[in-house]
């Protein structure tokens, strides 16, 4: 997708430097800066910073984490401690762990001189895969919004929350790619995007990656879905996820739970859209999803553009109040009216997903 006209991939190896380059989203929407991976220390940093984030976008990184662990040294051991520790840096998007085996899997049987090629041939098919499985979401998303636009001949608004645009993914984003080929196709359309507290994806990723592609949005508070739904201003709502388990439930970021319940009670349809890479096929149970709990200082604190060119940070809580900050939360499949995958679209249900993914 385009920033300032040009197009962009949110993360790909340079073999000039033989570093891996990512849009540093930590900065983002006041200064866009590309910044250099050159080991395994800076991806799992990068991921438990946030610089990179987004289910799809934090696997990929992994992946290209592993191919710096081997460029570092490549025995066997540090590559196995490097890769637990990938995995480590964030708990909830279930992709990270599938990016890392997946590599690791291929490089198993593998000689150590060849080890570097191989494990980024494997990176680069991840991220290549992500590319054209956004895509397809996005071409079956678009059903959705064409069905919807051929009764109301008037334009469809979209509730989003958090970031699941083309910044999470490698490009075109999941939630995100229904609305960029409904955009593409001439379909008035017009977003709804939750600010996203604390860490205001929304805010500052959604509605900047809109913006640049010429998609008309307006930013809400979070709390303000549930009131443009009772007054029929929500048409549909498109979430991405971190982690799906086989029985449909949804597991993304906090207030997507309220989110879908709003959605349910004014019969505004709430559709989840992934990659395949984000189903979690072994968890049974929504309870043993690890959700990640996150600095306070999320909270309590805030980043701003400080005059021109000065990105700063400000307390804005009494510094003595305890706060919680958890990452994620879990809608229970009966909330979801559909998921759409790159495969098409099924129920939120372990006979849709079975039988769309011959599981
Ligand atoms: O904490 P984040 O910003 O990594 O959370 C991201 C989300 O919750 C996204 O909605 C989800 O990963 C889907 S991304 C395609």
């Amino acid at each position: 997708m385009r920033i300032e006209g040009k197009n962009y991939k949110t993360i790909w190896f340079d073999k000039n430097s033989k570093n891996v380059k990512i849009i540093d989203q930590t900065k983002l929407p006041h200064e866009f800066k590309i910044k250099e991976l050159e080991t395994v220390k800076d991806a799992i940093n990068a991921i438990k910073v946030m610089e990179v984030r987004g289910a799809p976008l934090i696997g990929a990184t992994a992946a290209f984490g592993i191919v710096l662990a081997i460029k570092e040294n490549n025995d066997l051991n540090f590559i196995k401690k490097s890769s637990e520790e990938l995995v480590k840096a964030r708990p909830t998007a279930i992709n990270l762990q599938w990016a890392v085996h997946r590599v690791n899997n291929k490089i198993s049987m593998i000689k150590s001189e060849k080890l570097f090629d191989v494990a980024l041939n494997e990176a680069e098919l991840i991220c290549d895969e992500d590319e054209k499985f956004s895509e397809k979401i996005g071409k079956n998303g678009l059903k959705i919004i064409e069905e919807i636009y051929q009764k109301k001949k008037n334009t469809i608004n979209i509730l989003t929350h958090c970031n699941a645009g083309w910044l999470a993914t490698i490009d075109w984003g999941t939630a995100t790619s229904p609305i960029y080929h409904a955009h593409k196709k001439g379909i008035p359309i017009h977003i709804w995007v939750d600010e996203t507290r604390p860490r205001n994806q929304g805010a500052n990723l959604t509605s900047y990656e809109l913006n640049e592609e010429g998609v008309p949005n307006t930013i809400i508070a979070d709390n303000t879905g549930g009131i443009l739904m009772q007054r029929g201003q929500v048409d549909m709502c498109i979430v991405g996820t971190d982690r799906t388990l086989s029985n449909g439930d949804v597991c993304n970021k906090i207030g997507t739970y309220l989110k879908a319940l709003a959605a349910y009670d004014n019969n505004v349809p709430f559709y989840v859209a992934l990659p395949s890479s984000t189903i979690d096929w072994n968890l049974k149970d929504s309870r043993d999803i690890p959700i990640e709990e996150r600095d306070t200082k999320e909270l309590s604190h805030i980043d701003g553009m400080l005059g021109e060119n000065k990105i700063d940070s400000v307390q804005i809580y009494p510094k003595k109040s305890k706060a919680m900050n958890l990452a994620f939360d879990v809608t229970p499949a009966k909330y979801v009216t559909s998921l759409i995958t790159e495969k098409g679209i099924c129920d939120a249900s372990k006979d849709g997903l079975k039988k769309l993914f011959n599981k």
